[in-house]
């Protein structure tokens, strides 16, 4: 819930939907923009510095209508309102066919909290998840880390209603990601620390489109910066760009900074924390704060002081200090206020239109990406901004290339 999301909250509402919203991340909620929308008596669940068990009752209060009717359309970051309704209607159907709950087996705090909030939801309505799913039209999705856990819900044949991949417009994912981390980023970091950048070296694990913004980011500020990557094209990629590429384990004592971007877990580990220069800044950009071991940290015998909201000073026994950042939660929303509102604009209009393909065309449950056309027309509406002048192909070139001369001008496999 952002001065952004206010703007799309307006936009939908002007298309005629009925809004409710919750926001996608704990520390991530701008409380003036949800306190502006909420004047406008559309109903909002959220505040920055929300428990996990706010948090969750949040994401079901956003989903709960009128009536305890459901929502028609639901715009996800992260997916979290899509797996609640997914795991809620996994245990009703659990109950449908063993006529009790199972024990709750997790030890994963968030989980738990997930866990006894659907036992609650259940206690009331047992068929709650199931009557309001047949009236979901579908999902747009924003981010990476959405995708993917869509994804998984196709291949283990879990997924109750379409969803279209916002994020992989080129439009979102090769502009926010990219060009929207390159300026957050920095601006948590500073926002959080004040530490002056210039001549630190900063350690980026990964190197997808979030790395790529964050390393040129810190590049740019006068840092040495080295990169961690898995996938030996995107660390091809980094040493071409001129960063050094090596394992983590071998420059914990070279990071001043060390920021994760992959959206995979356990990333930075306890052990390696341990391990770090003395007052090293510890960051997550990544969907979700599990790319660095906080719950083990906060568990060891490392001491613990609150320097500030969203950044905290670890001592551990033998006197060596790090600096943890929201929480390992995304820093640039947890220490600042998140990307700027032009890459918003080309991530929004992505999800305007994914919204309105949904509600127009009801497809079958399954994934849906943009057309490439739609796509091209989110940028060309931008340039103005820019004041960028496009060149028209004429009728020969167009021929000549195999294009139409009004586009699209590449295939669907064109990666930008
Ligand atoms: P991506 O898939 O393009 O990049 C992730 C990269 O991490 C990949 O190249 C992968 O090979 C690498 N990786 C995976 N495991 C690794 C490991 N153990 N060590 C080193 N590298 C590893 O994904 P993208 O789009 O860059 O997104 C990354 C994360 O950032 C996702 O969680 C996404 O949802 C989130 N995101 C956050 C934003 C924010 O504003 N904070 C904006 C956009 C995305």
């Amino acid at each position: 819930m952002t001065i952004e999301t206010a703007i799309l909250i307006e936009t939908l509402k002007d298309l005629g939907a009925d809004v409710r919203w919750a926001s996608c991340n704990i520390f991530s909620t701008q409380d003036e923009a949800a306190a502006a929308i909420a004047k406008t008596k559309t109903p909002v669940f959220a505040w920055k510095g929300e428990t996990l068990e706010e948090y969750w009752d949040c994401t079901l209060q956003a989903l709960t209508f009128k009536d305890n009717l459901g929502p028609n359309l639901i715009v996800d970051d992260g997916g979290d309102a899509t797996l609640l309704i997914h795991k809620g209607y996994e245990l009703e159907k659990y109950y449908y066919k063993n006529k009790k709950l199972p024990k709750i087996t997790t030890k994963i705090e968030e989980e738990i909290v997930i866990e006894k909030l659907l036992r609650t939801v259940h206690k009331k309505n047992p068929n709650h998840w199931h009557s309001i799913t047949p009236n979901i039209i579908g999902v747009s999705e924003e981010t990476t880390t959405g995708v993917a856990r869509l994804e998984k819900m196709v291949e283990d044949a879990t997924l109750l209603f379409p969803a279209f991949n916002v994020n992989d417009a080129a439009t979102k994912s090769k502009f926010d990601n990219l060009y929207g981390c390159r300026e957050s980023l920095a601006d948590g970091i500073k926002r959080s620390t004040e530490i002056m950048l210039a001549g630190k070296t900063v350690v980026v694990c990964g190197y997808g489109d979030v790395g790529k913004g964050s390393a040129q980011s810190m590049k740019s500020y006068g840092c040495k910066v080295i990169v961690t990557e898995i996938d030996p094209i995107c660390a091809l990629q980094a040493a071409m760009e001129g960063f050094e590429v090596r394992r983590l384990e071998d420059v914990l004592n070279r990071g001043n900074i060390f920021v994760t971007t992959t959206g995979n877990k356990d990333i930075i580990t306890l052990k390696h924390m341990k391990k770090m220069k003395d007052q090293a800044i510890v960051c997550n950009i990544g969907h979700f704060d599990n790319e660095i071991q906080i719950d083990a940290l906060n568990k060891s015998n490392a001491k613990r002081d609150k320097i500030k909201p969203q950044l905290d000073r670890y001592t551990f026994k033998n006197g060596k200090q790090i600096f943890i950042l929201a929480e390992g939660r995304l820093v640039n929303l947890g220490c600042a206020t998140g990307h700027a509102s032009f890459v918003m604009s080309t991530s929004f209009s992505n999800q305007v239109l994914a919204q309105v393909f949904l509600a127009q065309n009801k497809p079958a449950a399954g994934i849906y990406d943009l057309p490439r056309k739609l796509d091209e027309e989110v940028a060309r509406i931008h340039l103005k901004h820019l004041d960028a002048d496009l060149t028209k192909l004429t009728k020969q070139q167009a021929k000549y290339i195999g294009v139409s001369i009004n586009g699209p001008f590449k295939k669907d496999e064109y990666r930008y």
